[in-house]
């Protein structure tokens, strides 16, 4: 079909992919070109749409009708036209005059962008899933720098997301998985090929967070890897339970064969310690008295390290009582106070003073207090350094932490050091039986002893201890 108006230029109006339809001041449609004509569902050859009206729905015939009676341009805006089924087309509107001689039309120039629209809601409704979705969630682009991170992410990772575009992923690393670990990922994401696995990230707080990692190459139409997105799920409180119960079961079963051990032992040790003594009294030569001494010193010392073992498993028969911690905490301190090593040590000692008292056996708790707070004199080894002991309570429970500005102890060693014998003295210096002791002691009574260090920067032991006073 040839425009009617524009004969001479008929051809170049029709193959523009525009609907573009031209108007008297009536609104009459005195032309319409091709693309018009097929995108709103009429026959070529049959008749066509004869006002304007009829190709607009009521309600944006509101937003057209004031446009057309000024006489001038409007920008471009969205709005609807019907086809000649009834169903409706998306476009974006320009209406144009144009002078011809001495008449003046209006041109309605319209894109169809009704796909534009679909893809556009589809596109919402997916950034929604993403965006309020209760899994962290990061996407980056090609190289790995993140372009986003939802809520979610930011809630998991405790970094504002401000902090986090434009950074590599590597921010969050925990230094656990080797070069290895990554390659391999990296091989794999960028073959096109989605990964999963379990990764521990750190927290802008420095605490582990573990999650189950999906990560899948975002696409282009052609087949490019521009991204990738990166899907977790957390599952650190799970890992958390897991290394505690794995911890817990550990100890217990070191606690039973102590057990075992310490009843084998101990009682041959208390025979051969009395016929030492029977022996003693009862010789007249020296050399054997002298070393029958030394014999009855290597004797104290077993029983010694026979003792602690029968206090981690032996269930307590001391008598708990309702106790102020913040008395055992102030005596513990001045025994240890006494020592030579602490002269250029300054204690800070920052108590509450509404803390709640406790059902529990002092000795015991007072002997975990000096346990800790030995072992926090040696870790600064005789040079000028601090100790801070703080108590409090919240939650239900009465926290006390032992801070020192000491050697500190490598992240591998922290759990090692509950175990029992495990030492870095001397021979001699330390049995490595004080904080599997305290450990075993603490728990009787439901609480919990944990240690947190950075190495050459000192180590915070904190106990937690349920409140149980009635
Ligand atoms: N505050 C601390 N700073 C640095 N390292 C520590 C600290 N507390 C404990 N450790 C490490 O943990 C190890 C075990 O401590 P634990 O109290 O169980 O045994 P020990 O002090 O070696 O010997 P024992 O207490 O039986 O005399 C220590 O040898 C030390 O390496
Ligand atoms: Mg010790």
């Amino acid at each position: 079909m040839a425009s009617k108006l524009f004969s001479k230029y008929g051809r170049v109006f029709d193959l523009l992919p525009e609907i573009i339809l031209v108007l008297d001041s009536k609104q009459n449609l005195i032309d319409l070109n091709r693309s018009a004509i097929l995108s709103l569902g009429y026959d070529p050859e049959g008749p066509h749409p004869e006002h304007l009206e009829q190709l607009i729905p009521a309600e944006d015939w509101k937003t057209f009708s004031p446009k057309l009676l000024q006489q001038k341009d409007h920008e471009a805006f969205e709005a609807h036209l019907k086809r000649s089924d009834g169903s409706l087309i998306d476009v974006s509107v320009e209406i144009k005059e144009l002078a011809s001689g001495d008449k003046r039309f209006q041109v309605v120039i319209a894109r169809d962008i009704t796909e534009i629209k679909k893809r556009e809601l589809e596109y919402l409704q997916f950034s929604n899933v993403i965006h309020y979705t209760i899994n962290p969630i990061q996407i980056t682009d090609a190289k790995g720098i993140m372009v986003y991170v939802n809520p979610a992410f930011e809630k998991a990772s405790g970094y504002r997301k401000e902090e986090l575009i434009g950074r590599n992923p590597r921010l969050l690393s925990s230094g656990k998985h080797s070069r290895d670990f990554w390659k391999n990922v990296w091989e794999q994401i960028l073959s096109g090929k989605i990964w999963v696995g379990e990764i521990e990230n750190r927290r802008k707080d420095g605490t582990a967070f573990h999650a189950e990692l999906v990560i899948s190459p975002i696409e282009d139409g052609n087949g490019n890897v521009v991204g990738f997105l990166g899907a977790h799920r957390d599952i650190t409180e799970q890992k958390i339970l897991q290394q505690q119960l794995i911890r817990s079961q550990k100890m217990e079963s070191i606690g039973t064969l102590a057990a075992g051990i310490a009843h084998e032992v101990g009682n041959p040790l208390t025979s051969i310690s009395s016929l030492v003594q029977v022996i003693q009294r009862t010789t007249t030569d020296d050399f054997t008295r002298e070393k029958l001494e030394l014999i009855k010193n290597q004797i104290t010392r077993i029983a010694k390290i026979i003792r602690d073992l029968v206090d981690f498993s032996r269930p307590s028969t001391h008598v708990v009582k309702l106790t102020d911690l913040n008395h055992v905490l102030k005596e513990a301190l001045s025994i240890v106070q006494y020592g030579k090593k602490v002269k250029d040590i300054v204690f800070h000692v920052e108590l509450s003073e509404s803390l709640p008292k406790l059902q529990i056996v002092p000795d015991q708790l007072s002997q975990v207090f000096i346990n800790i707070l030995i072992n926090a004199v040696d870790a600064i080894d005789g040079k000028p350094g601090e100790i801070s002991i703080r108590s409090g309570a919240s939650n239900g429970r009465v926290q006390v932490s032992i801070r020192d500005s000491g050697k500190g102890i490598a992240p591998e060693d922290c759990e090692k050091i509950f175990e029992p014998f495990y030492t870095t003295k001397e021979v001699g210096r330390g049995s490595g039986l004080g904080l599997w002791v305290s450990y075993g002691i603490v728990k009787s009574f439901d609480g919990d002893i944990e240690v947190e260090s950075l190495k050459g920067r000192g180590s915070t032991f904190h106990i937690t201890l349920p409140i149980n006073g009635e």
